[in-house]
């Protein structure tokens, strides 16, 4: 029994109203969570709590430091005990920096939305994580987090970025018995990948592994056809940068 009484969990999962997060919160709601999700379109928000009844949504955008702290404060006054944080929203845009176009461009929002809105969202919930018995953070990273993307640089570094934060936290939040779980998904069809024509995996595929890591304290999972990255880049590293560099 937690915090929250009668067993009840609560999961947070920012950017759920698409993709890899609305898959979490189908998941999470199947397995009885009461969910709370951020993003930062409410015409898509609504659009979640149409399917998912119950679902609690707030327009939030997890670059914007303080109305992050604002959502988190609320979350926490209804739900002190949190016992599973998601941090998946994010984004990728493809930067050129050889185009003539580079300075009409906004160049770091990969880094605020990526990085900067985890930071955001893990400092705001710890303080409810400490509150349950047992808590886990999942931080979706990307395979670019280990070999970048020539076609997205920046996206590359927020998500290499990510990989290291994950380690430091784990550290850290290990004593507070908080575990965190990065996971590194390869290609998925979400509507972010709708013009990709390369293999994709489906979104809820990455959410039964992710959930499966978390719930045994695994400290990365690479799903699908990324579980190979970590070896291959160990063992001939200079061809699988070069392949994932061109994806
Ligand atoms: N799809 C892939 O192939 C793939 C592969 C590896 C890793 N990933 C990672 O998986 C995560 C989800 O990707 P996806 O493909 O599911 O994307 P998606 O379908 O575009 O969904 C992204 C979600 O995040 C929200 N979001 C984006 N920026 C936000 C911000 N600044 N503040 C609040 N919410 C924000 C979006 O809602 P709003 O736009 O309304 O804010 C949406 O709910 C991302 O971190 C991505 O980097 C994806």
């Amino acid at each position: 029994m937690d915090q929250n009484g009668m067993g009840e969990r609560i999961a947070v999962v920012s950017g759920g109203s698409s993709g890899i997060g609305k898959a979490f919160v189908a998941e999470l709601r199947g397995r009885g969570y009461t969910v709370v999700t951020c993003a930062r379109d409410p015409a898509k928000l609504g659009q979640l709590q149409t399917e998912y009844p119950g679902v609690e949504c707030h327009a939030v955008d997890v670059s914007d430091a303080a109305a992050m702290r604002d959502f988190a404060r609320k979350v926490l006054v209804a739900h002190p005990a949190i016992d599973l944080l998601v941090s998946n929203a994010g984004g990728l845009r493809q930067v050129d920096f050889t185009s003539e176009a580079l300075q009409n461009q906004d160049l770091t929002a990969d880094i605020r939305s990526n990085l900067d809105g985890a930071i955001h969202l893990v400092g705001g919930f710890v303080p409810g994580l400490r509150r349950s018995a047992k808590a886990s953070i999942i931080i979706i990273s990307s395979g670019y987090a280990l070999a970048p993307a020539t076609r997205a640089p920046i996206y590359s570094a927020s998500k290499a970025a990510l990989h290291s934060l994950s380690k430091s936290l784990r550290r850290q939040l290990a004593p507070l018995n908080i575990t965190v779980t990065e996971v590194a998904p390869p290609a998925v069809d979400t509507p972010s990948t709708a013009h990709r024509k390369v293999p994709k995996m489906a979104a809820r595929d990455v959410v039964a592994e992710a959930l499966a890591a978390a719930s045994r304290g695994v400290k990365e999972v690479y799903p699908g056809g990324a579980r190979w990255l970590p070896l291959l880049l160990r063992i001939a590293p200079s061809w699988m940068e070069e392949r994932v560099a061109r994806r």
